[in-house]
């Protein structure tokens, strides 16, 4: 069994101009490592760590997809077979999908009915693999959001604890799947207020995926969350100018590097709101970098 794990990523104090008065802290997952990064590090940990010698990671993603990208160097590093199940046709070539190959991923190239299939069909991804490594296959969802990823990303509360000696009042990350807020709600049990910001539009079904994977985790069904579904600046990939122009600026002033699909529309979501006054001077924040900085090379930032 390989012991997948890494050193805790520092909690850094946020200095920026947007945030006047305010006390926010950055917890760096994007450190944590060069390639397996984020929330993806913590999501994959527990189910790779069950692996064997002779396990096939097989998944799925976009062509930009930091889950396929990080799952396809994870694989390299424990030495296990992996496939790749893209949304798309084979003639897309993205900077991703090169690495992915590089690292050794093996990618089939599906419709986007397809695609979608795999979601709801829990055996659809059987037909694009070998009969011979079925057996010995380990399936993770589309962004890893398994019930068995909650665990892992749970511990980013305990390091937080540990690094700042409290737990801040909120707690705020992006939202795909929802698995990683449902992690962090494991992780608070109880405790704080976690806010989600949702990058896809019409995001509102995302509460009963969290209550879903909570539950299938074996979690109590933990409310002391927001989720905010009118931040997603056009939905899932859209990045109008003002995001890519705050994006640029914001890491640039901050020291802190930030993508437009994911950490940029959080960072942008609480700007706005800190200009409406919608935090309180005494409130310590905490803003989870999940990391997704590989995305960013899809758009001329
Ligand atoms: C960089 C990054 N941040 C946040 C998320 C959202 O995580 P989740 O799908 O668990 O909500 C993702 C995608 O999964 C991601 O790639």
């Amino acid at each position: 069994m390989m012991q997948f794990s890494f050193p805790p990523s520092p909690c850094q104090r946020l200095q920026s101009r947007y945030f006047p008065g305010l006390q926010i802290w950055v917890k760096r997952d994007d450190l944590l490592h060069t390639q397996v990064s984020g929330n993806k590090f913590r999501k994959l940990k527990y189910a790779l760590q069950a692996c064997s010698t002779n396990t096939t990671l097989v998944t799925m993603g976009g062509p930009w997809s930091n889950h396929l990208h990080a799952t396809a160097h994870a694989a390299a590093l424990g030495g296990w077979r992996s496939i790749g199940l893209v949304r798309g046709a084979a003639e897309v070539t993205t900077a991703t999908l090169d690495d992915c190959v590089a690292s050794g991923m093996q990618l089939r190239f599906l419709t986007r009915d397809a695609y979608r299939n795999l979601r709801t069909e829990t055996e659809g991804w059987q037909h694009y693999v070998d009969s011979a490594l079925i057996d010995s296959a380990l399936w993770l969802p589309e962004g890893g959001s398994a019930p068995q990823a909650l665990r892992g990303v749970s511990e980013v509360i305990q390091e937080v604890e540990a690094e700042l000696h409290f737990i801040p009042d909120t707690i705020v990350v992006a939202c795909g799947t929802g698995a990683t807020l449902a992690g962090i709600l494991a992780g608070l049990d109880g405790r704080s207020q976690a806010l989600g910001i949702a990058v896809l539009k019409n995001a509102t079904y995302l509460h009963a995926e969290i209550a879903a994977l909570l539950q299938a985790a074996g979690y109590p069904s933990h409310q002391n969350y927001e989720l905010l579904t009118d931040f997603h600046q056009g939905g899932y990939g859209k990045a109008p100018p003002e995001l890519l122009t705050f994006c640029r600026e914001f890491s640039a002033e901050s020291g802190i590097p930030i993508e437009p699909v994911y950490t940029g529309k959080v960072f942008y979501a609480l700007a706005q709101m800190a200009q409406a006054g919608a935090f309180r001077a005494d409130q310590r924040i905490l803003v989870i970098h999940t990391g997704g900085l590989q995305g960013a090379r899809g758009f001329a930032t």
